[in-house]
């Protein structure tokens, strides 16, 4: 195990009708609130009367930032950080999913900042300061809601960093299963695959001696896997969406990687496709998951037939490390297939024509990946093989 500190200061608040918790969270914080949602479906669902309800009831004086995109946007961002510079916010209420969640921090950190907010997400400026923020999660996938990190998209250059710092913790996050009921299939999917994923990036590492923490991994993965194709069917399952909820939250909170590094690499080459193609990260991420998986199955074949054997079930017997870890690979693949996850680039009608486009967004930091590092040979590579 590798040395660690773990440091986490998020209050969760989880729960059926936990939203009333707003009104002693937000006045410790100020008056002034700039409450931050996407495109419409806290005002479909409800949540967003709820939330105003509470924030009337206390008092707050609310500004408003609405219509954050899928993958938020820079352009976003600044006109959130314009409202908090103008108007002198106290603090910021987002209400929705990942991209919520994100844009908040960015524009938390950026109304800190004296320069261009894209300086923080680039990292040629370190935020050192941010208004305080918290959320009420309304998506299980990110693990935005209790974790520092921030996605951003520039869309005028097509690039799409993560980011984060130790100020943009948010200093609450509610979670409420109900108020993600209403969270489509697709997303619902995409969310799944996100947290899997999360906890494989965690899984594929170099460091020995980490057997409790690979069983930790090892439980939310098949936690996950038996409940997703119970939600799918119903979607407004009350315990369903919590094991989801709270499985999502865990597995990017700090808590599964204690004491090694994970890898990281197919965010990395996701965030490249979903910068150029706006896909959704969920989406990508099932697509390529796999096939980084096979393109470096020879780097530690044991790590693979252990996830094989203790997630999948595969019998190893009569078989090679390689051999079991490959039956591994593909029963993720099918059990992604079997929820109705996108397996190929082409399901979202994208060719070989900007794969060089991509790989140079990818490796715009030269190598990168922890159990294997990946130079631009291998990122076209992995894309291919996900055509
Ligand atoms: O915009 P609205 O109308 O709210 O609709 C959203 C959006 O269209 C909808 N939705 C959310 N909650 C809903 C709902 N629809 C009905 N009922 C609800 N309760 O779902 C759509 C997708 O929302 P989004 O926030 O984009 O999804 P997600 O939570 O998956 O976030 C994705 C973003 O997070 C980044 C991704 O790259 C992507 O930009 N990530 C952030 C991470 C982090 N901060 O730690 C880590 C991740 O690996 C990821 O990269
Ligand atoms: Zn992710």
């Amino acid at each position: 195990m590798d040395n660690f500190t773990f440091y986490n200061p998020t209050k969760l608040i989880f729960g059926k009708g936990q939203l009333e918790e707003l009104k002693n969270e937000v006045p410790q914080y100020g008056k002034k609130v700039l409450l931050v949602y996407g495109g419409g479906s806290i005002k479909r669902n409800g949540l967003y009367d709820s939330v105003m309800n509470y924030l009337n009831e206390i008092g707050a004086e609310v500004f408003e930032l609405s219509g954050v995109e899928p993958n938020p946007r820079l352009s976003t961002v600044h006109k959130g950080v314009k409202i908090c510079k103008e108007e002198g916010i106290d603090f910021l209420l987002a209400v929705g999913g990942g991209s919520v969640i994100d844009c908040t921090k960015a524009i938390a950190a950026g109304a800190k900042y004296d320069g261009d907010a894209w300086d923080l997400v680039t990292k040629k400026a370190f935020a050192s300061e941010a208004l305080p923020f918290g959320t009420v999660l309304t998506l299980a996938a990110t693990g935005s809601e209790m974790n520092a990190g921030s996605v951003i998209t520039n869309w005028e250059t097509n690039e799409k960093y993560g980011w984060g710092s130790p100020v943009t913790f948010p200093k609450f996050s509610i979670l409420d299963p109900v108020n993600t009921f209403t969270v489509p299939k697709d997303q619902t999917i995409y969310g799944i695959v996100d947290m899997m994923s999360h906890t494989l990036e965690h899984y594929f590492h170099l460091t020995e001696n980490t057997e409790f923490q690979d069983r930790m991994c090892e439980s939310l993965l098949l936690t996950v896997m038996e409940t997703a194709p119970k939600l799918l069917e119903d979607l407004e399952n009350y315990e369903y969406r919590a094991t989801i909820l709270y499985s999502g939250t865990m597995a990017l909170n700090g808590i599964l990687n204690m004491g090694y590094r994970g890898d990281w690499a197919t965010h990395n080459i996701e965030h490249a496709v979903s910068a150029v193609y706006d896909i959704p990260h969920g989406g990508g991420l099932a697509i390529l998951f796999p096939n980084w998986m096979k393109h470096n199955l020879k780097v530690k074949p044991e790590r693979f037939k252990k996830m094989a054997v203790r997630v999948f079930g595969v019998n190893p017997e009569g078989k090679t490390d390689e051999e079991a870890g490959l039956e591994g690979i593909e029963k993720l693949r099918e059990f992604w297939n079997s929820i109705g996850a996108p397996s190929r680039l082409a399901d979202y009608d994208i060719d070989d024509s900007k794969l060089e486009v991509m790989a140079d967004k990818a490796m715009v930091n030269g190598e990168f990946g922890n159990f294997a590092k990946l130079n631009k040979d291998d990122v076209l590579e992995i894309y291919r093989m996900s055509l």
